[in-house]
């Protein structure tokens, strides 16, 4: 179990006020000039020396990404960094808990990481449903700017830096770092081909980074306490402390910081008092938000929540959203329920997703309802391989791998409620093959 002296957020539960001087005395704003004084490459070498992959999802190395952001942006083009507060994965409640209880780690985060990319300005996009967490952050930027933080001259390092902070309107794709900065720039939020990747053409055609909340948010004590003590947690590759979201049927359901590579037992037992019913009342876990597939009991249970070890057993990390499904679930009826929301969110740009996702989701609710036959099992497993890896954006893949996973793991099941709505007789679809 992670020790109380190693934990990054100290105030994830909001014990104390978010406030400035509550922040001063956590820590925060400690030094910053002097932390900037290493300098630009040093501050992103220490990043990279740190392990530290992004906590958005995807685990992007956090240093790399910074290190292909131009080394002297022109008058004219500046660097900008755009945080991605747009928090909308299902079962993601991490950077809300960060931007509510601590947002100066946030913005101190912002300016160090704009500083070493040499940005001009560090734009907070905030999920719109976030109301309270945004009244949150403006007043917290406000304080900020009061005390020369930020602004002109931001702690007296002689950096000029803006921190603005932006509301979405409760669109999901808006979360896509493309899209994001179509719907910063006032368009519709439609996700742009990649590449370019945004550091060479991001927020209007500047060379633009964008990174999740969290990841900005811990580089601060990085710095402080060194890259070294970082790394020193989690496994090879998979590095650092991490906002895990646990929800589901657990005893007691909770965001908490802890090691990467922890074992699912471990963070289950440590801090959620284990399975509602006990670990043979487990069914699966969705654990990373509900863009990767599940994992069947039997298969988590050891399993470390981490990058690589997710990847072992056919699923990933993502955010940590970790979703956990007794056996009280109707497995067919929840991924179905998922597939309605990529359908909902799709933005339609791109025809595998536009119809690919309307389509997975009416099979979907017949194969919820036994109405389906069971040869569409198969197709439908088909018609998610022609979605993944054919659109435009990520999002594609998130409403396809949900359903792959349930076919792999729950075909039986799949199967029995199809048999058992028929009475065990033959469908239309057989009959006719007879
Ligand atoms: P991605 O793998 O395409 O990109 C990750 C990051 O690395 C991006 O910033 C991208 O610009 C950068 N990158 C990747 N390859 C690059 C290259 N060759 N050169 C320069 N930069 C490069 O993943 P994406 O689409 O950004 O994110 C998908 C993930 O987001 C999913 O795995 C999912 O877990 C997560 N997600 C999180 C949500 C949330 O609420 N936090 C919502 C929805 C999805
Ligand atoms: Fe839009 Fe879906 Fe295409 Fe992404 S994959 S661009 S959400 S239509």
């Amino acid at each position: 179990m992670l020790a109380d002296k190693d934990r990054i957020f100290t105030n994830v539960y909001g014990f104390q006020p978010w406030n400035l001087d509550a922040a001063i005395k956590r820590g925060d704003w400690d030094d910053t000039k002097g932390l900037m004084a290493r300098g630009q490459d040093a501050l992103i070498d220490a990043v990279k020396a740190s392990g530290l992959r992004g906590r958005g999802g995807a685990g992007f190395p956090t240093g790399t990404k910074w290190s292909f952001m131009p080394k002297e942006p022109k008058a004219d083009r500046p660097n900008f960094l755009v945080i991605n507060a747009d928090e909308s994965e299902p079962g993601s409640c991490k950077d809300r808990e960060i931007i509510r209880h601590d947002p100066h780690k946030l913005i101190e985060g912002a300016l160090i990481a704009g500083f070493a990319m040499r940005a001009r300005a560090a734009y907070i996009y905030i999920r719109g449903e976030y109301i309270r967490e945004a009244e949150v952050l403006f007043a917290a930027i406000a304080e900020a700017y009061d005390k020369g933080l930020i602004g002109k001259n931001a702690c007296g390092s002689g950096y000029d830096f803006d921190v603005f902070c932006h509301r979405g309107a409760g669109a999901y794709i808006c979360g896509e770092e493309t899209a994001m900065l179509e719907s910063l720039e006032g368009k519709k939020g439609q996700p742009r081909l990649k590449p370019p990747f945004p550091a060479g053409a991001g927020l209007y055609g500047c060379p633009t980074t964008v990174n999740n909340v969290e990841s900005i948010a811990v580089v601060p004590t990085i710095l402080r306490r060194s890259p070294e003590w970082f790394a020193s947690f989690g496994a090879e590759n998979n590095r650092g402390t991490k906002l895990f979201q646990i929800s589901g049927h657990v005893n007691k359901p909770c965001v908490v910081e802890e090691a990467m590579s922890i074992t699912f037992r471990e963070l289950i037992e440590t801090h959620c008092g284990g399975i509602r019913g006990g670990w043979d009342n487990l069914l699966a876990v969705i654990p990373g938000g509900s863009s990767v597939p599940l994992v069947p009991a039997a298969e988590i249970m050891d399993c470390p929540m981490d990058f690589d070890g997710l990847k072992k057993v056919g699923s990933g990390l993502g955010t940590a959203a970790i979703i956990v499904m007794d056996k009280s679930t109707d497995i067919v009826r929840a991924i179905s329920r998922l597939s309605y929301f990529y359908k909902h969110e799709s933005c339609g740009q791109c025809t595998p997703c536009r119809e690919g996702t309307g389509w997975m989701w009416r099979v979907m609710e017949r194969m919820r309802t036994g109405d389906a036959d069971i040869s569409e099992i198969d197709t439908l497993y088909q018609v998610t391989k022609q979605v993944e890896g054919h659109t435009i954006c990520a999002l594609g893949d998130a409403a396809a791998w949900p359903i792959q996973g349930l076919i792999k793991h729950f075909r039986p099941e799949m199967e029995r409620r199809i048999t058992e709505k028929r009475g065990g007789g033959l469908s239309p679809m057989m009959e006719a093959a007879e």
